[in-house]
This record gives C-alpha cells, sequence and structure tokens, in this order.
C-alpha cells in the first residue's frame, strides 16, 4: 500500500499467518519488529491516545502521568502523519508484530488510499517498507514491482510518495522522556515545540543494538543500500581540488561514475566531477533549490536512478545542511554508504 513516506507491505495485525508471511516476503529477520498501521475510524475518532487504550493496544499501567500527556500531545498534533510512536504494549498485539519486545510502534498514515485499506480491514495493519530487508525503501509502485513484484499479490499504486523517507520513530519512556528511534519524515524540531522538552537521539538504538537486543534495525548501519557500492565525499565536489582528496590514486577508478549531488546545478557539478576524475560521470541531482522537502522526496529515486544507470560505482555528497529534513537525509546516506569502499 502507498502511504506519504514509502510503500508499506501491508498485512492484517492480528492474522498471524499474515504477519509470518510478510516476515518470509521481506526476508526480514525475526528480531526486526513491525509498526502498526491505524486510522481515526479504527480507534473510534480522537482522542487517538484514548483510542488506543479503549483497543487494548497499548498498557496504560506502564506509562506515568508525564509519559501519557506527551503521547496524548503528539498524537493529537502528529497524526494523521509520518510519526510513528513506540508504547508498551498489551497482549492483545501479537508477539511476532513486535518480535517479543513489550513495546509496539503505532503509526497513522495521512495518504487517503492506506487509510482505505486499513478501513476495509477493520483492524490496524502491520506494514514495513516493502522492500526486501536492508536495501531502499520503496516511493513508487515501480520499485515495489522491482522489490517484491514475484512475491505478492497485489500493489496500490497511489502515485510516487508524498514525503519519500520513512516515519520518524520516537519511543516514550514510562517517565515521559522521549528519544529518537530513527530520524524521518517529521523534523524533531517540531516534536520538541509540541513536547516542550528535548528529545534524546540515537542513544537508546546504539546502546541496544550493542548490548541487550536491537531496538531499531532500521537504526543499523549498511541499512537502505543501493546494488553498487555508494561512497561518501568528504566535501562537496565544489570544494575538491584533486582527485586524491577522496580517491587513493594508486588504486584503479572505474570508468563510469554515478554522483548523488545536492547542488543546485547539476550540469556545472557533472562537468566538474569528470573533469576531477577524467571519468565520465551521471550525476542525479536531490534539489534545485536546495529544498529539504525536494531532496527528501527525491532521495531514494534518485538512488534507484543511479543503481540502473550505467555507473559501475556512486558517490555521494555530504549533506551540508542541519535541521528540517535535512538531518534524516543525512542519516540515510550515511546508512547507505556505510560499510563500503
Ligand atoms: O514510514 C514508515 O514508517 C514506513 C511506512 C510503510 O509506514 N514503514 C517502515 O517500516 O519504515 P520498517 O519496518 O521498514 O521500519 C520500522 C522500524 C524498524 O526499524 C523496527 O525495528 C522499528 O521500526 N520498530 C518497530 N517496532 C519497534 C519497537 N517496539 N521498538 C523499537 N523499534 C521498533
Ligand atoms: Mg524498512
Amino acid at each position: 500500500m502507498p502511504t506519504e513516506t514509502v510503500y508499506g507491505l501491508a498485512g492484517m495485525a492480528f492474522d498471524e499467518t499474515a504477519l509470518a508471511r510478510i516476515f518470509k516476503t521481506k526476508e526480514r529477520p525475526q528480531f526486526d519488529p513491525l509498526i502498526l498501521h491505524m486510522t481515526s475510524q479504527i480507534l473510534g475518532g480522537p482522542p487517538f491516545f484514548a483510542g488506543l487504550v479503549q483497543a487494548h493496544l497499548i498498557d496504560l499501567q506502564r506509562l506515568g502521568p508525564a509519559a501519557r500527556v506527551q503521547a496524548e500531545r503528539l498524537l493529537r498534533t502528529f497524526w494523521p502523519g509520518p510519526l510513528t510512536v513506540v508504547l508498551p504494549k498489551r497482549e492483545r498485539v501479537p508477539d511476532l508484530a513486535t518480535s517479543g519486545l513489550d513495546t509496539v510502534a503505532l503509526r497513522m498514515p495521512r495518504h487517503p488510499v492506506a487509510q482505505a485499506l486499513i478501513n476495509a480491514a477493520g483492524q490496524p495493519l502491520a506494514a514495513p517498507s516493502a522492500n526486501r530487508f536492508g536495501k531502499m525503501s520503496p516511493t513508487s509502485a515501480q520499485d515495489v514491482m522491482e522489490e517484491l513484484g514475484d512475491r505478492i499479490d497485489f500493489i496500490l499504486d497511489g502515485g510516487p510518495t508524498d514525503i519519500g523517507l520513512e516515519s520518524t520513530i520516537i519511543e516514550i519512556a514510562p517517565e515521559g522522556g522521549i528519544t529518537l528511534l530513527r530520524a524521518g519524515g517529521l523534523p524533531i524540531e517540531k516534536i520538541e515545540a509540541i513536547a516542550a522538552a528535548p528529545v534524546q537521539v540515537g542513544q537508546t538504538v546504539a546502546a541496544r543494538a550493542e548490548g541487550s537486543g536491537i531496538k531499531a534495525p532500521g537504526g543499523l548501519p549498511s541499512h537502505y543500500a543501493p546494488q553498487k557500492i555508494l561512497m561518501r565525499l568528504p566535501a562537496p565536489v565544489s570544494r575538491l581540488k584533486t582527485l586524491a582528496d577522496f580517491w587513493n590514486p594508486a588504486e584503479s577508478l572505474p570508468e563510469h561514475l554515478g554522483l548523488l549531488t545536492f547542488s543546485r546545478d547539476l550540469g556545472s557539478v557533472q562537468r566538474a566531477f569528470a573533469h576531477l576524475t577524467g571519468r565520465k560521470v551521471t550525476a542525479v541531482g536531490l534539489s534545485t533549490r536546495s529544498d529539504d522537502t525536494e531532496a527528501a522526496r527525491n532521495f531514494f529515486s534518485a538512488l534507484r536512478a543511479l543503481d540502473r544507470s550505467e555507473a559501475s560505482l556512486l558517490f555521494v555528497e555530504p549533506c551540508m545542511q542541519s535541521g528540517g529534513l535535512w538531518d534524516a537525509i543525512a542519516d540515510r546516506i550515511r546508512r547507505a554508504s556505510s560499510q563500503r569502499g
């Protein structure tokens, strides 16, 4: 199903067969929990936090007063939309959906087709991004066809997705503290403004991936990866002086290179990189007006275009901006390019 962030591989959340098939279809490891997608109708209308409690999805007993206030505020403000909230779960939520964790990830997409499908199902839909595990999230029906076309029954074509990056995932602790588990389509500043509290970043993901079990594999390196090797340049092309600035001259460089660029002027950055490397260059731009919304929307489709191109080695300029959706873009670049090159 299309959502406003990326396409999701949807199955009924209370149907264990459907859940098992999601994992199998994606080749997704069992330790990687799913997000449950709901609608206003499924929750009996706003307020959505109360609806989650009434639907026996979340465990109110394990949320202190501050946590309840934060959850209420955030859901009232940002649902439906690109915010996923992790809260203590009730027994009604199958362990298969949460990989045995005692928390559940919940989201209310704002895409009308997703909402119609969930309403037709009459229950929440579990939906990870509709790609094979570790690959790039699909932002069009064609992308889903490439990723999973031979393994699934239907694709609902809702056109290219609006946001282009996955939802922002936060966990609300019993005492009310908010931790960012994955940067995404909702900027952290917006969450902080409504929560009137700082969002702790990254710590939980790193700590848990290291220690007691993995909380958000979307937070692991080497995720969202293209087929070809993607290398991060140390600086924008306009600031690189020689090949040695980013490449060991003793090593041979392939004939045809790909470049993912933030530059507003695609032609000139393409020529500059070709001049610097002495190679043929296919350049794909993220935004012609340095706009984070546009760059996010184009991000995965641009990487897929480079993956399909003649280029055999891909480079990406570093993201030089922060705030808004730039942080999520920088995060995806790090993960798509880490452990490579
Ligand atoms: O925008 C999105 O969120 C898309 C669309 C389809 O809604 N979905 C998506 O799902 O990106 P997926 O499965 O690719 O990523 C979900 C992430 C995973 O990294 C998973 O580990 C994390 O959510 N997650 C799920 N349940 C969790 C939990 N209880 N605690 C911590 N992380 C959780
Ligand atoms: Mg995913």
